[in-house]
């Protein structure tokens, strides 16, 4: 024990270290290939108002692999629709523009991150579970609140950890020594990353947010997700993303890189408690009703993303232009 700690004070970087490990990150990220084009391309659609059903229902009909998981995910309990939804057009027109639009992201970063190291404290498997826990508690949390904010929130909970997979990837081994500290010193994995490497996961996450051009109400989601106040003023989507992270940890859903539980900063709390007098544990269970259910109901997303894994690598899909290319 005593030769870890000796271990990890003498891997401490020293500040001009620290600012040269930043910087390599941030090139890195910046070298990170975009998101496929029909994605961003969806993005931009759907943000323009005159963009119309069909526009949408042509642009995903191109690509046959992104339409099948649109049509998969569309026809499953997650949704609910009675009938069979057989096209694109009709999964627009049932599901809405922005369900869709986020249904092609997560499909896309599912997809993205099939590759990167293992390390025996990251399970690639629990990290899913994790994110799509949390993407599945922002819906149910953001149904509370206002039924319009479900498809952002959804897409802010599967993304909010996203910085992780870049770490994995990019830095193994730094990672892994953060990991390895925040289990041995009982940090949150934030801390150990701070110590380790002098940058969060949240940080990277909100840095690939922004290089893919993704609505500033996600950057700020995936930034904040720790510290939503230390913004002026939080979206309500980095609130929910906040909450719904506390809530997954609080449920124990999939793992997210330390063994903390439930943090849910005083402003959340007091969202949802909406001026009733209950404890945070109370609160807790409360908003768990119910995610059970709809953990089941999002299995689709977890089927795919084995199925994505499973198949990495024989995919020729358009992944996009690299970044700054
Ligand atoms: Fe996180």
């Amino acid at each position: 024990m005593a030769r870890r700690s000796q271990k990890f004070e003498m891997s401490t970087k020293t500040e001009m270290d620290q600012k040269q490990r930043l910087r390599q990150v941030t090139e890195k990220v910046i070298g990170l290939p975009s998101l496929p084009t029909v994605v961003t391309q969806l993005i931009n659609l759907v943000g323009d108002p005159a963009t119309s059903a069909r526009d949408i229902s042509q642009l995903i009909s191109a690509d046959q692999a992104l339409t099948a998981k649109i049509l998969k995910v569309a026809n499953s309990a997650f949704y609910g629709f009675p009938r069979k939804i057989a096209t694109v057009q009709l999964a627009i027109v049932v599901l809405g523009f922005e369900t869709v639009k986020n249904l092609g992201l997560s499909v896309a970063v599912l997809k993205r991150f099939q590759a990167g190291k293992a390390h025996p404290l990251f399970d690639r498997q629990q990290f899913w579970e994790h994110a799509i826990g949390c993407g599945v508690a922002a819906r149910m949390l953001a149904h509370k609140r206002s039924k319009k904010l479900e498809p952002e929130a959804f897409v802010a909970g599967i993304l909010h950890d996203i910085g992780k997979l870049i770490l994995i990837e990019y830095f193994p081994d730094e990672f892994g020594e953060a990991l390895e500290l925040a289990h041995e010193e009982l940090l949150t994995i934030s801390e150990a990353e701070m110590k380790v490497i002098g940058v969060t996961h949240a940080e990277i996450g909100g840095w690939l947010a922004e290089k893919w051009n993704l609505p500033e109400t996600l950057v700020q989601a995936i930034t904040h997700h720790h510290d939503p106040m230390a913004m002026e003023d939080p979206n309500e989507i980095l609130m929910i993303t906040h909450a719904a992270n506390a809530l997954t940890r609080h449920n124990h859903v999939g793992q997210a890189g330390d063994s903390l539980g439930a943090s849910l900063s005083p402003e959340a709390s007091a969202m949802f408690k909406a001026g009733r007098d209950i404890s945070d544990e109370d609160l807790l269970a409360e908003l768990s009703e119910g995610l059970e259910v709809e953990l089941e109901k999002a299995r689709v997303f977890n089927d795919l993303e084995a199925e994505l894994f499973e198949s990495r690598g024989s995919d020729d899909d358009d992944e996009g232009e690299p970044v700054g290319a």
